[in-house]
């Protein structure tokens, strides 16, 4: 049975095919055709972080293919008050067809995955984003983005630059980040995607220069400097991240027509200036939209995955 913990384990191919699935599912829910895919399933969703686009997005996506979405906060589940990870999978797993978690580390995750009947997908965690992921690489589609595009990434070296280095570095494309000192990337995730790279032919550069980083680049991607869990760090935070803001300056170095994409939720005049994210809303909000699209896609792979795997 095939979960979507992280993108190390989906191969190029696979990650395309999720990608053709979803725009097939976008188009259709585009016409109102909602093809119930998951029909009468239901969808466990753990929260023990906040969330707007993640939630609405599963919660809708469930629902669209039939099935139906369980929100279940770990302020009000037995997990906020103790009850093992691993008893909690095996409990929810027998009564729900998938899991989505949004949790604190990426051992947490995989513990529940271990224990769990059913697939498991990662809403995020403080180490990998990868529905996000999904989805800005179907805006970057949908934004004519298709050739070789040159990404960058600026700012914290953080779930979603991880992420990234995953997803470019199997697709074989070029990405930079550029993050302040002190604040790169986890080391052993960069290793393993310099490892998918020599595979793909990705070009991977990771630097400390913005500036650099943004030359000539496609498409533009920044996040949060204070990710959920490193609220008490702020104050430091946006002291060590002066410069690292994505701006109208730092955008007139990229292609004229390169795009910009933020997770969200932004912080104007820190990662983004006011007037940078407002020029690109579109993208970004695209980018959001197709948070809904790329999951929908995620979740019914999942089951064709478990119903083939069921039947051989
Ligand atoms: N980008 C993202 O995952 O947003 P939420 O935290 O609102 O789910
Ligand atoms: N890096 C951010 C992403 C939010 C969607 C966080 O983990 O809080």
């Amino acid at each position: 049975m095939r979960h979507f913990l992280t993108l190390k384990d989906f191969t190029k191919d696979e990650i395309s095919e999720i990608i053709t699935l979803a725009q097939k599912i976008k188009a259709q829910t585009k016409d109102k055709h909602f093809v119930p895919y998951l029909e009468r399933q239901t969808l466990g969703m753990i929260f023990e972080k906040s969330s707007t686009r993640t939630r609405v997005s599963f919660e809708t996506g469930v629902y669209q293919l039939g099935g139906i979405g369980l929100f279940l906060s770990s302020n009000d589940i037995q997990l906020g008050r103790g009850e093992p990870m691993k008893d909690t999978a095996r409990v929810i797993s027998r009564m729900v067809d998938m899991v989505m978690i949004r949790t604190f580390s990426q051992d947490k995750l995989n513990e529940f995955a271990s224990f769990s009947k059913v697939p498991v997908i990662n809403g995020l965690t403080d180490e990998y984003h990868p529905v996000q992921v999904m989805a800005d690489f179907l805006t970057m589609i949908e934004f004519g983005k298709v050739d070789n595009p040159i990404c960058t990434y600026i700012g914290d070296g953080n779930n979603m630059a991880h992420s990234w280095l995953m997803f470019a570095s199997i697709m074989g494309y070029e990405l930079r980040i550029a993050t302040p000192k002190g604040y790169e990337c986890n080391s052993d995730i960069v290793a393993e995607a310099m490892a998918f790279a020599k595979i793909s032919g990705a070009k991977i550069i990771i630097s400390n220069n913005p500036k650099e980083a943004v030359k000539n680049s496609d498409v533009i991607n920044t996040d949060t400097w204070v990710s959920m869990g490193q609220e008490e760090e702020k104050e430091k935070r946006v002291k060590d991240f002066n410069g690292y803001m994505v701006d109208e300056n730092l955008m007139s170095l990229a292609k004229n027509n390169a795009i910009f994409l933020h997770c969200l939720p932004a912080y104007r005049d820190y990662e983004v200036s006011e007037e940078t994210f407002e020029k690109h809303a579109n993208e970004i909000f695209t980018q959001a939209e197709n948070r809904l699209h790329a999951q929908k896609a995620i979740m019914v792979w999942l089951d064709n995955h478990r119903k083939s795997e069921e039947i051989r």
